[in-house]
This record gives C-alpha cells, structure tokens and sequence, in this order.
C-alpha cells in the first residue's frame, strides 16, 4: 500500500480495505504484554506465551515493541542481521527483518538503544500499520512485548492491540505503577477491558491477593472491572533458561512456571477471537491506530 494511499485510508475513517490492501483471510487477534513497573517478566511471559501458542497450532507473530532495550533476542540467543528500525525507516520489509524462533514463531527483533526509535513518530507509526497489512505470512496471533510505564510508545502499541495483558508482580509498586498505567490507557485512550496476570509469585494465594489489591483499586476508582487470567510463580528454572538463552517453556516444559503458564495460554486460546473495538479506535490489521506528531 502506498503511503499517499494509506493517507487517505486514514482520512476516510480506515474503515474498509485500503486501495492495493491485500484481503487478510483471517482475523489476527493482537495481545500486548505490558507493566506499569519495569522488570517484572513481561519478555519472558510474552514470548513463552508465544512459543506455548504455537505449540498449541497458533501462527504467531511475537514483536518486540520495547524500542529502547530489546531483549527478545537476548533471551532467545539469536543476533538477527535487521531489526524493527529497518522497518521503520523503510529499509527493510517487515518480512525481510522476522527471524524464526522456537516452535516456528515469527519474530520481529527490535533495536537496542536507538534513540530515534525512543518515541515513534506518526510516519513511523504509518510504515508499521501499513508493513503489518502488508505482511505475506499468516498470522493468527499477535504478540507485542511493549516497554514498561506510560511513555508515547507503551500507549501507542496498547492501544493498537485487541487485548492487553498487564503483568504484576508482588512489588508494591508493581501495583501502584499498573494502576498509573490503567488510569491512563482508560483516562486518554478509552481503554475498558484489562487481563491482569501475576509473576513471580510464591502461590495461587499470592496471586489472587496482588490482583485483588488492583482489582479493588481499579473498580472504586475508575469503575472498571479487570479480568484476571491466571499466573506464573517464582521459578528459578526461569533465570536458568534465560541464562541458556532459551525458552523456558521449551527446555523445562514441567517446570513449575511453564505448567502455570500453559494454563494461561489455554485460558487465552479459550477466550475469544479478536475482540470487538469498544473505544472506537482502530487496532493493528486492518485498521489504523495513528496518534503522535511526524
Ligand atoms: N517467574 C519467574 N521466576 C523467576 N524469575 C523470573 C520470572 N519471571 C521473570 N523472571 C526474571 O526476572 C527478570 C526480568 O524479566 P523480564 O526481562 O522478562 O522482565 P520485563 O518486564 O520484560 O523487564 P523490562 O521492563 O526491563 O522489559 C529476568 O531476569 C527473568 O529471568
Ligand atoms: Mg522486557
């Protein structure tokens, strides 16, 4: 699609297939794995879900969205040639940068440090959109591993998903910096719907004791109503695999977290497909999420 064209496209509402646009024949449902705090596993959660969604016979395209410190290829021991900001920049086609990871996942590598990248512009934001429609490989799910915190970049991509993820952890100001996050995602972006999940917890009990805090939290203040989707436990197998560069899902598949973390994933796959838009703005496939200056 070309850019003049995808204009106009957003000019019209982005409502129907853009001239040249290529007809997607299924659905892609977008989940964004996200936290007000940094640290507390969203990489590691986001990309072992992929890999457990793949083995469960999804197509899944996993993007690392954390444009300032990336580490999905970190984790996976890869060192991809092309990243993301090729992308962005219009050097590269969006198929020419994905690499193959565990379980065929389909993965788009970000770029570490590069400050331009720190803040997408909106003719960044348009290249992405108009690369993923573009994009040849079938795709069932999307996963994007954003940054942490409230940044224009968190939000952007937040917003562009169908469903969004927040991880916990049991860190006080996990909860205090997931509520900020929730606030603002609702308050700005006319976000309603929240998964929340816990990491690095000691127990079920823990769990439903740090949600329940937020839970709380979110529904007397903003009254909104948070869906919890299960959680991972402290597991020293985790840091293990992280320091084999590998999946912990696919070398300890009966560790503690990768059996809670299958959980999970079922209770994704049972859920639904790609939810209706409620806030009325358009998400990544065949629509157009495009805030920010150019
Ligand atoms: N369930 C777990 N059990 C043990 N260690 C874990 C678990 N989950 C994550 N970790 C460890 O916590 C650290 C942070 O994880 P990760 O990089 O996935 O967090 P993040 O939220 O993506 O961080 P950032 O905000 O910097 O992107 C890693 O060293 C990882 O090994
Ligand atoms: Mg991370």
């Amino acid at each position: 699609m070309l850019r003049r064209q995808a204009r106009e496209w957003e000019k019209s509402g982005g409502m129907s297939t853009a001239p040249g646009e290529k007809k997607r024949r299924n659905p892609v449902r977008v989940i964004a794995v996200t936290s007000g705090k940094g640290g507390v596993g969203k990489t590691n959660i986001a990309a072992n879900l992929a890999y457990l969604l793949a083995m469960r016979g999804k197509r899944v395209l996993l993007l690392d969205a954390d444009a300032g410190l990336a580490n999905i290829d970190v984790i996976l021991g890869i060192t991809p040639q092309y990243n993301l900001c090729h992308v962005l920049r219009g050097e590269k086609a969006l198929s020419e940068v994905v690499v193959r990871g565990p379980g065929g996942i389909m993965i788009v590598p970000a770029a570490s440090g590069v400050r331009e990248m720190a803040e997408l512009s909106r003719g960044h934001k348009l290249t992405l959109l108009e690369e993923l429609d573009q994009f040849d490989e079938d795709v069932d799910i999307m996963i994007i591993d954003t940054a942490a915190g409230i940044n224009g970049n968190v939000m952007y991509f937040n917003m562009a998903a169908h469903d969004i993820i927040v991880v916990l952890s049991p860190d006080p100001t996990s909860l205090t910096d997931a509520y900020a996050l929730i606030k603002v995602l609702n308050r700005d972006y006319n976000i309603r719907d929240f998964m929340i999940m816990a990491n690095l917890v000691r127990s079920s009990g823990e769990a439903a004791s740090v949600f329940n805090r937020l839970a709380a939290a979110v529904e007397r203040f903003l009254n909104l109503t948070v869906k919890y989707v299960g959680y991972v436990s402290y597991d020293k197998l985790v840091a293990e695999a992280v320091r084999q560069q590998s999946l912990f899902t696919e070398i300890f598949p009966s560790a503690r977290a990768s059996r809670l973390l299958a959980i999970m994933a079922e209770t994704l796959c049972g859920d639904h497909g790609p939810r209706e838009d409620q806030s009325g703005m358009l998400k990544f496939f065949g629509s157009a999420v495009i805030t920010g200056n150019d």
